[in-house]
């Protein structure tokens, strides 16, 4: 007797399940994303095949081995700190960006530069030749990359335990599939049903498996969302398509800070790592501009320094434009408020344009006052003084707030031969400014002109 064939309906941006189709999804609110896909009976849920994983029992929190924390060493040192300090082993680690980014080129120049380590790089998506071109375009360091074209998931995992490897690459987890499931790969019931799988083998061997996912600006290709909660890690590639400069970015880490970056620039020999982003975040200028203005930021243990550039015109119609690149915009639109109300100035009749240098997104509130600072000099056309940055926090009555870790960012500002930072007057009186830098402390915006204008 032929078995009953299976249906549900699944929403295509963060895996929702339902019975019948829904045109808005009651968990993620987003319309139109909803898509039948036959489950056939052995696809038992997620949950179920995750719960077999080892035997363990109930026991006292002091009384749990901790394994020594043992981390991999990836032989490239901005995925290390990203990672939190290299890779754990039997973690599993998810890749995600948009197409073209450089989520290949990254993965397999790990796989290519972590010597001594046994790398198995699965690609579902280019062939071996396609591979071995890339590969001698980065140079082969590793002896014991071993590079593997499949796509199925039985086929792989038999693979992985014939060959024992250090870690293993998934690319991309949209290509593999199951036998066990009839829907096409890429759907999200293969996804979720391939990734649990893959989390259940690298818990029981200790192989760490890092899962490359694509993820499309509309989300209309099921994948990371979905994944974010199965694996350890997710880590995101970004930066802009027209740029060189790209940003792995933690988002969740089980196992270290989320809020580190890693800096990569794209050559043609693969992507370097940027070990100090000041350097490249920094423009040089003949001659002073107005609308330029250096942020001190942080993100996680690393402080930098970042050019803000600010285009504020005379709006030709009725409703002024607003277009921040790397921003959040309601961010810039708060800040122009705060601009209107507490320096009056008039925001309602401009244009205002907002840059970050290298297309860095940005997400650090340290930086409002650089942005403020950006839109000042735009606004009144007066260049900033030279050898002066920003670092601090705009509230919305106008006060300045410290900004995270300001002592490290006045140190990364002296480091780079900045002659004057202006920061929160309600830092600790304590903090004693590093040689060659002048601390200047402000309590409020309406300081923040003369603090910039004013020569030394
Ligand atoms: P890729 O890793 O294929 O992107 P993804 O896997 O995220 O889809 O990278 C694609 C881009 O990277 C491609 O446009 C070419 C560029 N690239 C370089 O500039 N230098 C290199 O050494 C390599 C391998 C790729
Ligand atoms: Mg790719």
């Amino acid at each position: 007797m032929a078995a009953k064939v299976k249906k549900a309906y699944f929403c295509k941006n963060c895996g929702f399940e339902a019975p019948k189709w829904l045109g808005r999804c009651p968990s993620c609110g987003e319309w139109n994303t909803f898509a039948e896909e036959v489950i056939s009976k052995e696809s038992s849920s997620v949950a179920a095949s995750i719960a077999n994983v080892p035997t363990s029992r109930p026991q006292r929190v002091s009384e749990i081995e901790r394994s020594d924390n043992r981390r991999i060493d990836l032989g490239n040192s901005e995925v290390n700190r990203v990672l939190g300090g290299g890779m754990v082993p039997g973690s599993l680690i998810l890749i995600g960006g948009e197409p073209g980014i450089g989520k290949s080129t990254l993965s397999l120049q790990i796989a290519l530069t972590t010597n001594g380590l046994r790398c198995l790089y699965v690609s579902g998506e280019e062939s071996a030749e396609q591979i071995k071109l890339r590969a001698s375009r980065i140079g082969i360091g590793n002896e014991e990359c071993i590079v593997y074209t499949e796509t199925l998931l039985e086929n792989i995992v038999a693979q992985i335990e014939e060959l024992q490897p250090d870690f293993v690459v998934i690319d991309s987890i949209q290509t593999i599939y199951t036998d066990l499931i009839d829907s096409s790969a890429g759907s999200v019931s293969q996804i979720r049903e391939c990734a649990a799988t893959l989390l259940k083998y690298a818990k029981s061997s200790g192989t760490s498996i890092i899962i490359i996912g694509h993820i499309t600006k509309d989300g209309t290709i099921a994948g990371p969302k979905i994944l974010e909660h199965i694996v350890d890690v997710v880590l995101q590639f970004e930066g802009d398509g027209n740029n060189v400069y790209r940003i792995l970015r933690g988002i969740k880490n089980r196992f270290g800070a989320t809020f580190e970056i890693g800096v990569f620039e794209m050559l043609d020999n693969g992507l370097r790592a940027v070990e100090n982003p000041s350097e490249i975040l920094l423009s040089h200028y003949d001659e002073p501009l107005s609308g330029i203005a250096v942020g001190a930021s942080a993100d996680g243990i690393r402080p930098y320094l970042i050019e803000v550039q600010s285009l504020v015109s005379n709006a030709a119609y009725g409703t002024p434009q607003r277009n921040a690149t790397g921003y959040d915009a309601r961010r810039m639109n708060m800040l122009l408020a705060i601009l209107e109300k507490r320096l009056g100035m008039k925001m309602f009749q401009k244009d205002v344009f907002l840059n970050f240098a290298g297309g860095f997104k940005v997400a650090d509130t340290g930086l409002d006052l650089a942005v403020v600072a950006a839109v000042i000099s735009s606004y009144y056309d007066r260049p900033i003084n030279e050898g002066i940055c920003c670092t601090g926090e705009l509230g919305l009555s106008g006060e300045i707030r410290p900004a995270p870790r300001t002592e490290q960012r006045i140190s990364e500002a002296a480091r780079l031969g900045f002659r004057r930072i202006v920061v929160s007057g309600y830092i600790s009186k304590s903090l004693k400014a590093p040689k060659g830098i002048e601390i200047i402390r402000i309590n409020n915006i309406s300081q923040l002109p003369k603090a910039l204008f004013t020569e030394e």
